[in-house]
């Protein structure tokens, strides 16, 4: 009876001297471009995360989930985020780092990751080289890379011989006009012209012309979306450059259904390689897709929100097995090798690189029942980043 007492003091002793694991929330802190011109990524990945709570409860490992979101608007400066991201750690002591909308956010932040030592969840930023720069960080988003390889090996197959690509000129621009060429002349095909444009603002006029010019069978594009890929698509369609026999292809995120609306008509017919699609037809898509419509009945459901809700269950499920602990050697241990099926199809995160392995499907823009929808008719199971050094 006396050891039992004794046992029982000791174990509240260690609750008292030890309540991380037990009382304490655990603090996610979210660098996200919630204003400005690329805000919608924001609130995408936010409302996955949002869902993601809603679907499996606001505690996990006995720890309640606090969000804090700092807006790192416009999301291309790094120093911004990376300021943030100091902010978070040091003054909301936050036990995770998550979000990162565009890749010079998590490049500026990964430092930082690694110094604090706080595990860093990539949401959306897709360039390669990312997760190479801090071994705290894991990303549940996709790479440009394998996205590209898939649409490249889709194009040199289906009679697409000559392609002209026009990329943004920052990292997952470089990152997909390389991987493209490189698949693509490995193929037998052959890059006739290569553009890059800048991220923000660019007059597509000249490049649009020279392209029209050069008589491609199809252009090969990454931008991010936005603003950018609606003004490319108007200005493609008011050339006549489809009747001119140039098809459009690239990686999804040109045809993202954030923007899919906007783009209209002209995206019509457009062949895209990409992770998810709104339309993806699984059970766990329909369950996702019915529950983001149920919350926000004006806006669907893209590439980024589904991230941002993987990107919770990865922190769920490294908390779950770490028995509460958010140390960040421990956090990407159990994070490594994760597999589950997620509203995009079955995903994993590779133990060697702790990037996202998944399906990549090719789609087609279709119109179905008077709205635009990508539209999925070929795929490739297990595809990891070819972009890895
Ligand atoms: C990025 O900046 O890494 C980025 C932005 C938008 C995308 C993909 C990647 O659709």
């Amino acid at each position: 009876m006396q050891r039992r007492l004794l046992l029982t003091a000791l174990g509240l002793a260690s609750l008292l001297a030890n309540p991380a694991h037990a009382a304490e929330p655990l603090k996610i802190g979210l660098v996200l471009p919630m204003s400005g011109p690329f805000a919608d990524y924001g609130k995408q990945i936010e409302r996955g995360v949002r869902l993601y709570i809603a679907a499996n409860g606001d505690t996990v490992a006995g720890r309640k989930i606090e969000l804090i979101i700092k807006d790192d608007s416009p999301g291309t400066a790094g120093d911004v985020s990376k300021r943030l991201a100091q902010e978070l750690v040091v003054k909301d002591k936050v036990d995770v780092l998550a979000g990162f909308g565009l890749t010079p956010a998590a490049l500026a932040v990964a430092p930082i990751a690694t110094e604090a030592k706080k595990p860093m969840v990539v949401m959306n930023a897709a360039t390669s080289i990312i997760t190479a720069r801090s071994p705290y960080i894991v990303r549940t988003s996709h790479t440009l890379a394998q996205v590209s390889a898939p649409i490249a090996s889709w194009a040199a197959k289906n009679k697409i011989k000559t392609v002209y690509t026009l990329v943004a000129d920052y990292g997952p621009g470089h990152d997909a006009e390389g991987q493209f060429k490189k698949t693509f002349t490995a193929a037998g095909g052959e890059v006739v012209g290569e553009v890059r444009v800048p991220v923000k603002n660019p007059d597509f006029a000249p490049y649009l012309q020279r392209i029209k010019d050069t008589k491609p069978d199809a252009v090969f594009l990454f931008l991010p979306p936005g603003a950018e890929t609606i003004a490319f698509m108007k200005g493609f369609a008011d050339r006549g450059m489809a009747q001119a026999g140039i098809r459009i292809i690239g990686t999804g995120d040109l045809t993202d259904e954030d923007i899919l609306d906007a783009l209209g008509e002209p995206a019509l017919g457009a062949i895209t390689a990409f992770h998810y699609a709104q339309s993806h037809k699984s059970a766990e898509n329909a369950a996702y897709t019915a529950a983001y419509a149920k919350a926000y009945p004006k806006e669907r459901p893209n590439f980024m929100s589904v991230a941002g809700y993987d990107g919770m269950h990865v922190i769920f499920e490294a908390i779950k097995k770490t028995g509460g602990s958010a140390d960040a050697d421990k956090f990407i241990e159990a994070a490594k090798g994760l597999s589950w099926v997620s509203p995009r199809g079955k995903i994993m995160i590779d133990p060697a690189t702790r990037d996202i392995v998944q399906t990549v499907y090719i789609r087609k823009v279709e119109s179905v029942s008077g709205k635009l929808q990508n539209i999925e008719f070929d795929s490739m199971p297990d595809v990891k980043d070819p972009g890895k050094p």
